[in-house]
């Protein structure tokens, strides 16, 4: 049975800190992630879910997100772009960018956080929510740490019962996994130009007024890739094909090297590395599980495992870079170490040395 066309607004107004400094020069959803900006991946997947229009809730670095994916026509999509001056969170900016939706009160309209890499069901969530005629539908995962996400519980039909804070005794481990389908009239029941949370004030306003919000529950692939770990673990999930994405060029595999970029014969790129434009890796050199942005160089015999490697970075031979950030144009002199969990902001250059960089000290 061919679908209706759909509609969906996608949050990509926040700041990225936890991804900083990497956010300092494109938004979050920008960064290169398996070869394209991160959005692509969630663009292809709507348009083949029967996503028609996409309206983008910008704020930081809004001017960006237009130069990278105009009218969308390149995705079989139209994109509309909202801008909020001041960030008005996730409800004020699902409100403010409703204005651009064309559609009728009762229809679905899907919003996704622009940080998510989700390889669930989508069509057969959008079905639950006409089914069960939900004021809002969510999609719940399984996590194995649940202290760290607010929780949502259920009842034995479906229906959420309520929205709880982060906790350490979490009374269930299915959290809200970013990816809503809401009734167009409950978007425009959120009061304009104000900032509202979606987590904190719509859905909990929703449940107590009587109203039905659903969970779909799917463990399909999910990650968040809001932070360093997550957003090189998302990344090689895709060049790995463990996350399959209709935008990753050419056939999944242990590497991917774009255009341009050289890998020298006696180097080593596994775990779903990719290799930026212009960036090379000499012979003698490994990178493991990382992204290194383009015109970046990893010299003769450097290490690097579960890293990002920004934009024209230099890590010398005899430099070990483990689960670390490294800002654009930062060089990394031969013996220093760079540990997990640590970030070496842009344009720094760490001389060759025997001092060592270590997250617990
Ligand atoms: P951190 O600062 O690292 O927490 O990242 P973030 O700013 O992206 O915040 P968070 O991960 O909580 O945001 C979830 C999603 O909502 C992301 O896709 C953000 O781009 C988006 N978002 C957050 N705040 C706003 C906002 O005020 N306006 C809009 N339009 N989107 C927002």
């Amino acid at each position: 049975m061919p679908r209706e066309p759909l509609e969906a607004i996608l949050l990509v107004g926040g700041k990225g800190t936890r991804l900083r400094p990497l956010t300092l020069s494109a938004p979050k959803p920008l960064l290169p992630t398996a070869g394209v900006p991160f959005l692509a991946h969630q663009l292809t997947r709507a348009a083949e879910c029967g996503i028609s229009h996409v309206v983008l809730a910008t704020s930081y670095r809004a001017e960006m997100f237009a130069e990278a994916f105009g009218d969308g026509s390149s995705f079989g999509l139209s994109i509309d772009y909202m801008y909020e001056e001041e960030p008005l969170g996730t409800g004020g900016g699902i409100r403010n960018a409703s204005s651009r939706l064309k559609g009728g009160p009762e229809d679905p309209v899907v919003i996704l956080n622009g940080d998510i890499l989700s390889g669930h069901d989508l069509p057969a969530q959008v079905d639950l929510h006409r089914k069960r005629d939900a004021a809002v539908t969510l999609h719940l995962v399984e996590v194995d740490d649940p202290s760290r996400y607010g929780c949502v519980p259920t009842d034995g039909d479906g229906r959420v019962t309520a929205f709880l804070e982060k906790t350490p005794d979490p009374v269930t481990n299915r959290i809200n996994a970013g990816c809503y389908v809401f009734k167009r009239s409950v978007i425009d029941a959120i009061p304009a130009g104000e900032v509202v949370s979606v987590e904190r004030e719509t859905f909990p306003g929703i449940i107590e007024a009587g109203e039905l919000i659903m969970g779909y529950d799917e463990s399909a692939y999910w990650l968040d890739v809001g932070t360093p770990e997550a957003f090189v673990r998302g990344s090689a999930d895709v060049v790995l094909g463990h996350m399959p994405s209709p935008a990753l060029a050419g056939e999944p595999g242990e590497s991917l090297v774009l255009a341009g970029a050289s890998v020298a014969e006696g180097a080593q790129v596994s775990g779903g590395t990719v290799v930026g434009a212009g960036s090379v890796v000499e012979t003698g050199a490994t990178v493991h599980g990382s992204v290194l942005f383009d015109d970046a160089r990893i010299r003769e015999g450097a290490v690097v495992t579960d890293s990002i490697i920004g934009r024209g970075a230099v890590i010398e031979g005899g430099a070990v870079i483990e689960g670390a950030v490294i800002g654009d144009r930062a060089s990394i002199g031969s013996g220093n170490e760079v540990a997990r969990g640590l970030r070496i902001w842009p344009d720094v250059r760490l001389e060759p040395t025997s001092v060592r960089f270590s997250a617990d000290v």
